[in-house]
């Protein structure tokens, strides 16, 4: 993976089950402002196609599984988060698509910035005049 990194975190694990923690400046590389997930996404539905001007992200899928695709404007890839020991670090400029959600699918999102619509780069022409 060249467009994202992919982040592991170790489950602190018991005899009750599994527990991952996550940490502004420890395990996640940024101050975390926001978080939201996406849930109950129904069947055939793709989201995102957008980017961000400055926007950091972390996408961890914490049931279920997902596909997200990755676009810098000349190389495009795409990864299954299928884990939530997995995180999804995406840095700003990076054009992202969300597809192949499973019924149970919960992504979760953190995020460096409050929400900010002006942050937002929909258009992919205008994204690839931005690099
Ligand atoms: P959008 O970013 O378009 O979703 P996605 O990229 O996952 O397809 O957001 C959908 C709507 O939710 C849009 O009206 C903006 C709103 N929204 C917030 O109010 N706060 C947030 O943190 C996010 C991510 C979205």
């Amino acid at each position: 993976m060249k467009l994202a990194k992919i982040l592991t975190f170790p489950i602190i694990g018991d005899n009750r089950g599994s527990l991952i923690a996550l940490q502004t400046f420890q395990n996640i590389p940024f101050d975390i402002k926001r978080i939201y997930y996406i849930f109950d996404t129904l069947s055939g539905v793709s989201r995102g196609f957008h980017a961000h001007q400055k926007l950091q992200q972390v996408l961890i899928c914490v049931k279920g599984s997902c596909r997200i695709l990755l676009d810098d404007g000349k190389h495009k890839e795409n990864i299954i988060l299928n884990s939530p020991q997995t995180g999804l670090l995406i840095e700003n400029l990076i054009w992202r698509e969300m597809h192949d959600f499973s019924e149970d699918c919960v992504l979760l999102v953190l995020a460096s910035e409050y929400y900010d619509e002006s942050d937002y780069i929909r258009d992919y022409d205008n994204f690839l005049r931005c690099l």
